[in-house]
């Protein structure tokens, strides 16, 4: 921000989150005040609603080099998520960095499901959850915290990824419930043998997509979580195949998917006989989102 143009008015919290949020419209961002607030609060180390009450004071030098720089860079395309290394999902924090896909509020579609779930099944052992392509650990910490004698299985092909989800357990104190495997979906996973539930927000973008997916994703979020093949069901589809017979009777496979190849993996749930009870969950938009199968 040029303060030479405008250095006769103070740079207050105001005033630096209204030029922030002009700057930001301007570059097409559509949380733009949103953006400007949770990185002014980052760089001040306060908590967003305290900004509410400080408007008319200014920061000083340092928490204004600081902000500058987080603006310039988000500026260019660097996530907020990124840039203040963390991201609430489920009213939870996790850690994420460039090897995490950053979680989105559509997946806690996924998280209502599998705790819907979890509730409706009668078992007198602890219930055992796996969760496929866990990134940050956003679903299998989520699950442990909701589930508290849940034994959580959570698999990544991404071992810097796995870093982060194991971060994001021990600070959510439920590592000693979340079991970390570095592997092809649930290939390296011997114990346990099956799971009532098996959770996946795994990648389901074509390429086609993907390349009109926005520049700051593209250049920001690694490719290997977005992306499945010519058209985005190649992961889905060896997880149908691989996860059933991983399932307990009566167990389910929930699986966040792209309304775009719903009604493909419909079929290709259809072609497994071991899989029944189709149901889908419509996010906030009213698309299909998750599709919720059980184990016959
Ligand atoms: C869409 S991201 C989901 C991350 C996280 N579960 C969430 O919802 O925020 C997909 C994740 O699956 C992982 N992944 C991709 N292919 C995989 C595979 N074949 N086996 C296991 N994990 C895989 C990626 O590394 C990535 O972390």
């Amino acid at each position: 921000m040029s303060e030479s143009q405008t250095s006769e008015q103070p740079w207050t919290v105001l005033r630096l989150l209204q030029w922030t949020t002009e700057f930001f419209q301007k570059r097409g961002s559509g949380s733009a005040r949103l953006d400007a607030e949770i990185l002014l609060a980052h760089a001040r180390q306060c908590s967003r609603i305290e900004l509410y009450t400080a408007f008319e004071e200014q920061p000083d030098e340092a928490q204004r080099a600081a902000f500058r720089e987080l603006v310039r860079r988000r500026g260019e395309g660097t996530p907020v998520a990124q840039l203040v290394g963390y991201k609430e999902f489920y009213s939870l924090r996790f850690r994420v960095n460039e090897h995490t896909l950053i979680p989105r509020p559509e997946t806690e579609h996924l998280v209502i499901e599998a705790l819907d779930c979890a509730k409706a099944s009668v078992n007198d052992r602890p219930l055992r959850i796996a969760d496929v392509g866990t990134g940050s650990g956003a679903i299998a910490v989520a699950l442990a915290l909701h589930l508290p004698s849940a034994q959580v299985t959570a698999t990544d092909i991404s071992a810097q990824a796995l870093e982060v989800a194991q971060w994001n357990a021990d600070q959510h104190e439920v590592a000693d419930r979340v079991d970390f495997h570095c592997c092809d979906l649930l290939a390296d996973v011997e114990q346990p043998e099956t799971f009532d539930l098996i959770c996946s927000n795994p990648p389901y973008v074509s390429e086609s997509e993907y390349a009109q997916l926005d520049r700051s994703v593209r250049e920001h979020e690694p490719k290997s979580a977005l992306v499945a093949g010519e058209d985005g069901t190649e992961t889905i589809k060896r997880l149908m195949a691989e996860a059933y017979p991983r399932l307990e009777p009566g167990g389910r496979l929930i699986i966040e998917l792209s309304p775009m190849i719903a009604d493909a993996c419909e079929d290709l749930a259809e072609q497994i006989s071991e899989l029944g009870d189709l149901r889908f969950i419509k996010d906030l938009a009213g698309h299909r989102r998750i599709l919720s199968l059980g184990r016959i």
